[in-house]
């Protein structure tokens, strides 16, 4: 018998406790969730014509061509400095194709806004066509601009498509002959989340709106810090005007990539202003991480000598006030002009990501007495280094600890079995300490580093089993989060990851599912759910917490088994009158190596059932490898 005592709140849940973990890794930004189709639009990549192709161009052969596109860099503008020069010598069509990202998913009836900046030097040419093709040519829709300026001037035009294609590409194709001038050459899906211009990929955003998530940790782990410091990211790069957001390499260009991806860049258009917006949409509380002054230890390690820090925390200080500020404050005007005059309300900020040692820890000082000073009520978010074993991890939470570091993040990758073992972890946490984000966790059934992108059901539930302990702990973790949140199916370098995505579909692992379970069932006051008055820490392969939510007047009991046979279980509620009626919510699948794909989106996802409590008892069978949320409403 299990027994669940309603009437004694524990502590309260924080509405943080379940949120998310967004990084640009995987092309989870460019090339995923933002919705922009023109890889390399503005010619900035190292190779500044990759992801272009000029089919009936001869570089060799002057003779035969029929034009040629080629880059040009100005001194002139220092974020956007190249730009593609066309010359056409004939009228046979001269071409430029854009291959998108791993292609372009388009849908027929679909309609695709292209925007672009051209300079018709003499006039010379009347029409640029703008197709969709397929693989064989075929075209897919099409469209035209007339460029009428001979100086720089933006178009705009729409493509219907005509049919559905993952892997499209973008012909454009000039009518006439002389010399052309083109930049910024741009494309989004009109239907995009909100119908923004700039916007982001609806499928993705809704399935992270469907979670509830607490909170949106952004811009990431590692992309923080950069192998060098130049790479770093840099927040204030990344607002304002799309066309001046320097573009820069993705520090996962080459690492651990299952295939290299050396077209792999950041264009920001996914930047910190929409990262808000988006913590917004989705009801989240935004959480951004800034550099400390510490490129990625992993890396070069590169340091900003401490007399040097000031710039790096000016930026956090800035980015309170573009957040929080008035819009008579110069970062606040910045906000509103962007479209946001509202504050969006920050709470949070992480200093540094994955840092650890002496190195670590003196930096942190400097950025936490100053912004203290200027937000005492911004809760800052500390790192406490690589995963919670070993003597730098114990180093940075003893030196934290004693600078009475209020959230302190812990990562952890680690097998399905450290997950269940580590159940407890937070049971012996001092209770007087820094509270705790965990920050990145997923079960790697196979190891981090072995190309596996298993997503298997051992994984997720092994982690479910791991959050009924994050939860019994909820007056410690305050936030936890699953990393990486998604992933291209062409173009990952770390796996697993939550959500898996190409051109045109995406769907949630069975790690998503376990997820959304605890976030929309997280409740607002943590209570006891006991066997013979002990938690249930994997006692007969079970696992379970227990809350209530005093908004919906539910007790809602997540319980875990991890057995491979079904457990009966009596449970007890006690200390409050409850309606009879009630519901389950079942997650399981009877094989543990069972994944969800593009072909079985939903294979393992939750079932939802009735469910009749008899008195104050409710009897059930817990399937066996089964996550199960029973949820009772109170009188
Ligand atoms: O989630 C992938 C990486 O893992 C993150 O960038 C980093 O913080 C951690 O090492």
């Amino acid at each position: 018998n299990l027994e669940v005592n309603i009437a004694n709140t524990v502590t309260k849940i924080q509405p943080t406790m379940f949120g998310l973990f967004f990084e640009d890794i995987n092309f989870a930004a460019d090339g995923g969730l933002y919705a922009e189709m023109i890889k390399n639009r503005s010619f900035e990549f190292e190779v500044p014509l990759m992801g272009w192709k000029q089919p009936n161009s001869s570089k060799h052969s002057l003779n035969q061509q029929s034009g040629i596109a080629t880059t040009m860099k100005t001194l002139e503008n220092k974020s956007n400095p190249n730009f593609c020069r066309v010359t056409v010598n004939d009228d046979k069509g001269f071409s430029i194709i854009n291959e998108g990202f791993r292609g372009m998913g388009i849908k027929k009836e679909g309609r695709y806004n292209l925007s672009l900046k051209a300079a018709n030097h003499n006039g010379a040419f009347k029409k640029i066509i703008i197709q969709f093709i397929d693989k064989d040519q075929k075209v897919l829709g099409e469209t035209s601009i007339v460029p009428t300026s001979t100086d720089w001037k933006n178009y705009s035009t729409q493509l219907t498509a005509t049919g559905t294609e993952a892997k499209a590409q973008l012909k454009i194709t000039f009518e006439g002959t002389g010399t052309i001038d083109l930049d910024m050459i741009s494309l989004f899906p009109e239907d995009t989340w909100k119908n923004r211009k700039n916007g982001l990929r609806k499928d993705i955003v809704q399935l992270l709106y469907d979670m509830k998530p607490g909170f949106l940790r952004f811009p990431g782990g590692c992309i923080v810090e950069g192998k060098i410091l130049a790479n770093r990211y840099q927040w204030k790069k990344t607002i304002g005007d799309v066309e001046n957001r320097e573009t820069m390499i993705n520090r996962w260009n080459t690492e651990f990539s299952h295939k290299p991806a050396p077209d792999y860049f950041q264009s920001f258009g996914l930047g910190f202003f929409e990262y808000f917006q988006l913590s917004e949409d989705i009801g989240a509380a935004p959480l951004p991480i800034l550099n400390c002054g510490m490129a990625c230890q992993y890396n070069t390690g590169e340091l900003v000598p401490m007399a040097e820090l000031d710039p790096y925390v000016q930026d956090a200080l800035d980015l309170i006030e573009f957040a929080n500020g008035g819009t008579e404050t110069a970062w606040g005007r910045l906000r509103a002009d962007m479209g946001h005059p509202k504050p969006f309300n920050l709470k949070h900020i992480g200093v540094g990501n994955e840092q650890w040692g002496p190195d670590y820890i003196e930096r942190y000082k400097v950025f936490e007495k100053a912004i203290k000073a200027k937000y005492p009520n911004i809760i800052i978010v500390s790192g406490a280094g690589p995963s919670p074993d070993g003597e730098f991890f114990d180093y940075g939470m003893k030196e934290l600890k004693k600078l009475n570091a209020e959230i302190i993040d812990e990562h952890y990758y680690k097998s399905p079995e450290w997950f269940k073992e580590n159940v407890t972890r937070y049971d012996n946490y001092d209770r007087k300490g820094p509270k705790i984000f965990a920050g990145e966790y997923a079960a790697h059934p196979k190891g981090v580093e072995d190309g596996s992108k298993e997503n298997n059901w051992l994984a997720a539930l092994s982690e479910s089993a791991f959050m009924t302990g994050l939860e019994r702990n909820a007056d410690v973790v305050h936030l936890s989060s699953y990393a990486p949140l998604m992933a291209h199916i062409e173009a990952w370098q770390w796996a697993p990851d939550m959500i898996w995505f190409n051109n045109l579909e995406s769907y949630g692992s069975a790690n998503y599912y376990v997820q959304k379970l605890f976030a929309t069932n997280k409740g607002t006051d943590l209570i006891t759910i006991t066997k013979n008055g002990k938690p249930l820490t994997g006692q007969n392969d079970l696992f379970a917490s227990a809350v209530k939510d005093s908004k919906s007047k539910e007790v809602i009991m997540k319980l875990v088994n991890t057995a491979a046979t079904a457990q009966e279980v009596n449970i007890d509620l006690k200390g409050s009158k409850l309606q009879s009626k009630g519901t389950v919510i079942t997650l399981t699948s009877a094989n543990l190596n069972d994944v969800n794909s593009f072909a079985e989106p939903t294979k393992i996802s939750p079932t939802e059932h009735d469910f009749k409590l008899k008195g104050e008892k409710a009897q059930m069978s817990l399937p066996a490898y089964s996550v199960t949320v029973l949820k009772v409403k109170m009188k």
